[in-house]
């Protein structure tokens, strides 16, 4: 294959159809969307983009929904960095959940995985993350009485009784197959799966009622819910439901995702407006080498990651996001204008983010878990 997706590396162009099928998802087809659409009354952006494209059992979610019986959402951030504009993708897609179903959220920050994983991150530095990360979630608005947030090593007590019953169940030789570990993998990243496992069942302990969760997140994290299927029902639980999205490019090209080690590759939430237009100025586009040719020719929008940007987060109008599809091939709409209004469009969001994500500083203790 000429791509890679692993959680902790994605190299190449995604073919996400490809990908399907090697995870073994299924994809989110006509019938299912307009069974959503009936159930919630309107499909997300993110739905009718097919932004989110593939599921593992979101049918029993659904059918739940449909009876009114309970289910819990799990999502979460590895906080090796701020955050930027990729991670909040799956985020607002949860909100979107737990405005339409009421579902509680557990959210895991995992500041041991990034500790462990990063050989030049200390584990205060994660730590420190994990509660600035918790922020951005906070400022997208989440119901305080329905949102559980915990860092992994201040929710350790409680998440390592559940990790070692997933561990037992795990051999080497799978988390090797699954994960691709090697033998100069260092052993805290072999057992780390278990400790992304356990808020799969957590609801069902909190709540005391067994009960599946739903996991929205992009397509990179599956590997992972793949093993936690494996093992729930052998410990008494449901297995995870999963719903996934594609993965946001990076601002250098069509290829790859957003790297925290690359500023350059992603506007992050605590970005200024200096960054922001740096950023999207030197943005790689689906542009021609001049004016003239552009005009002849037209733009590839398909390979541009400004359009890209407007296409999945910041044109919420169909019809405008295909008349600038047709204008770029036409040759009628130049890189210039497209970036100019990508960046009103981002300078209007992250001041309204940042302004909420300071006041969540102030209720920042009120959805936290710890023991
Ligand atoms: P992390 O911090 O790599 O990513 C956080 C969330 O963002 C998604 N994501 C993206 N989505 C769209 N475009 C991108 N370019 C992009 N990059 C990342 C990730 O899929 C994730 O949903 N191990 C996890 C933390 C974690 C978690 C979870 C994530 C723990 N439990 C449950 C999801 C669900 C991590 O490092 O995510």
């Amino acid at each position: 294959m000429d791509f890679k997706v692993t959680p902790w590396e994605v190299e190449g162009i995604i073919d996400y159809q490809k990908l399907i099928e090697e995870f073994g998802t299924t994809t989110i087809d006509e019938g299912m969307l307009r069974r959503i659409e009936k159930d919630f009354g309107e499909l997300h952006l993110f739905l009718r983009r097919k932004i989110f494209f593939s599921h593992r059992d979101f049918d029993i979610i659904l059918n739940r929904i449909e009876k009114n019986q309970k289910y819990a959402l799990y999502t979460g951030r590895g906080p090796s960095g701020h955050t930027h504009l990729g991670h909040i993708m799956p985020w607002i897609f949860t909100k979107y959940l737990q405005d339409k179903t009421k579902a509680n959220l557990y959210f895991q920050m995992t500041d041991d995985e990034k500790f462990l994983h990063k050989r030049d991150l200390t584990l205060e530095k994660t730590h420190t993350f994990a509660y600035e990360n918790a922020l951005d979630v906070i400022a997208l608005g989440f119901d305080p009485e329905k949102t559980f947030i915990f860092s992994d090593i201040d929710y350790a007590k409680t998440l390592y009784n559940i990790a070692i019953k997933v561990a037992k169940r795990v051999t080497f030789s799978t988390a090797k197959a699954v994960f691709g570990f090697e033998n100069s993998t260092n052993i805290g990243m072999i057992f780390y799966p278990s400790i992304q496992a356990a808020p799969c069942f957590l609801p069902s302990i909190l709540e005391k009622e067994k009960m599946p969760v739903l996991i929205p997140a992009a397509i990179d994290q599956d590997p992972y819910w793949r093993i936690t299927r494996d093992v729930a029902e052998k410990i008494g639980y449901h297995k995870p439901t999963a719903i996934h999205c594609i993965l946001l490019p990076s601002l250098q090209g069509a290829s790859g995702k957003m790297s925290a080690s690359d500023p350059d590759s992603a506007i992050f939430t605590v970005d200024t407006e200096e960054d922001v237009k740096r950023k999207i100025k030197n943005a790689f586009t689906g542009g021609k080498m001049s004016l003239k040719e552009q005009r002849e020719y037209g733009g590839n929008p398909e390979i541009c990651s400004v359009f890209q940007y407007l296409h999945y987060l910041f044109e919420v109008d169909d019809l405008k996001i295909e008349e600038r599809k047709k204008g770029c091939l036409n040759g009628n709409v130049m890189c210039g204008e497209c970036k100019i209004y990508l960046t009103e469009k981002i300078l209007t969001f992250l001041k309204e983010h940042q302004k909420r994500r300071e006041k969540a500083r102030d209720i920042l203790e009120n959805f936290l878990l710890k023991d």
